[in-house]
């Protein structure tokens, strides 16, 4: 059986800042620099500008894993994109890159796999998991993996929204899943997920289970009330399951790995807020000096978060050959994931 390695990381956010105070001032929501920062650790996030969806973003950050990894595109053998904001309801945004990517122009058109994953914060991790599976069976041999996100055209950016809004920014990040004879790779993952909690955090702007689905004036125009437009969220309560859950996928990665927490060089968490993976850290006895943060500069970035940070790390050198690196996520389902790599 091959190993499944990460051979190229790539990312791309879009390039317009927006500061709390732009908060404030471009949107008018009443709240304050301090009051975010305090809670969540985030001073700015980009946003996308209107026409730019969650594969154009992604075509970026795929790009530069593809060149990173020293491929050409037409040896990608399947394309997995996680994502909670998808350009429509369907196709998913895999179909889409797959286009922008050139794959379907000309005689040497590969009609490779498309697969969508829909596991929010934890997207990244469960599609990851995927790709390992598919090079370790042997079924693929370059895997590409996409997590983006276009959250700025879906926030409620008013005072009314003020607690979800202030959170959430625009990215996208990709790795490249390699087969290798190698010794290293990604050693294991663990996810999980409790459908009790499936009301928590949600975006549901419709109901399938009505008639009609979504509310309709009489000239047929659907009508979508706020509470069913804007994501909506029990922030204390994903905050402490937050913080449970991680710690304890976490050490069950370990134990997968038969290894102790001493012996990772870099933890990456999902960046919701800085709090949490401060308490995490505090709790398990993780050292600053291994762990990057980004929450500052790009807000929470849900499945684009975790790819964002290993390019990152790699272009800073942080992550280099021979790091053993713990990835950690949790979010709306609720799910959550771990996975240990060998860089
Ligand atoms: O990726 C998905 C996973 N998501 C998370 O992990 C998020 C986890 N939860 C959290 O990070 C925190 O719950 C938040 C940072 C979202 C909120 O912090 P909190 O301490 O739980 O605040 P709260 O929602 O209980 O709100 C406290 C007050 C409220 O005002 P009142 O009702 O006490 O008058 C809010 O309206 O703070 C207010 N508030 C704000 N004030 C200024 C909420 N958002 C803001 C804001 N600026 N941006």
């Amino acid at each position: 059986m091959p190993n499944a390695y990460i051979s190229g990381t790539g990312f791309f956010v879009p390039p317009r800042r927006v500061t709390n105070d732009d908060l404030k001032t471009q949107y008018g929501l009443e709240t304050t620099h301090d009051w975010i920062v305090q809670r969540t650790g985030i001073e700015e996030r980009r946003y996308a500008d209107e026409g730019v969806g969650s594969a154009d973003l992604g075509l970026a950050a795929a790009e530069r894993a593809i060149a990173a990894a020293g491929i050409a595109k037409t040896d990608l053998d399947m394309i997995v994109f996680a994502t909670l904001s998808p350009e429509h309801s369907f196709p998913g945004s895999g179909v889409y890159l797959q286009q922008k990517l050139g794959l379907c122009d000309g005689p040497n058109a590969k009609f490779v796999p498309a697969l969508d994953v829909r596991n929010q914060c934890s997207g990244f991790l469960y599609a990851l998991g995927t790709a390992a599976s598919m090079v370790q069976s042997g079924a693929c041999k370059h895997v590409l993996v996409v997590g983006a996100e276009v959250h700025s055209a879906a926030l409620d950016l008013s005072t009314r929204g003020r607690s979800v809004a202030s959170l959430f920014g625009d990215g996208a990040g990709a790795v490249i899943v390699s087969a290798t004879d190698e010794d290293r790779g990604i050693r294991t993952w663990k996810l999980g997920a409790d459908g009790r909690f499936a009301d928590v955090l949600t975006q549901r702007i419709w109901d399938i289970r009505k008639r009609p689905f979504i509310p309709a004036n009489a000239e047929g125009v659907g009508q979508v009330a706020p509470e069913m437009m804007w994501a909506q969220m029990d922030g204390k309560l994903v905050f402490k399951n937050a913080v449970e859950r991680m710690m304890t996928v976490l050490m069950e990665a370990c134990m997968a790995h038969g290894i102790s927490g001493q012996e990772i060089d870099l933890f990456l968490f999902h960046q919701a807020n800085l709090r949490i993976n401060q308490f995490i850290q505090e709790r398990l006895g993780i050292p600053d000096e291994k762990v990057l943060h980004n929450i500052q500069r790009y807000g929470n970035t849900t499945a684009a978060t975790l790819p964002i940070l290993l390019a990152e790390a790699v272009e800073s050198g942080r992550l280099k050959r021979g790091t053993k690196v713990a990835l950690c996520s949790f979010g709306s389902g609720f799910t959550w994931g771990a996975a240990i790599v060998d860089w």
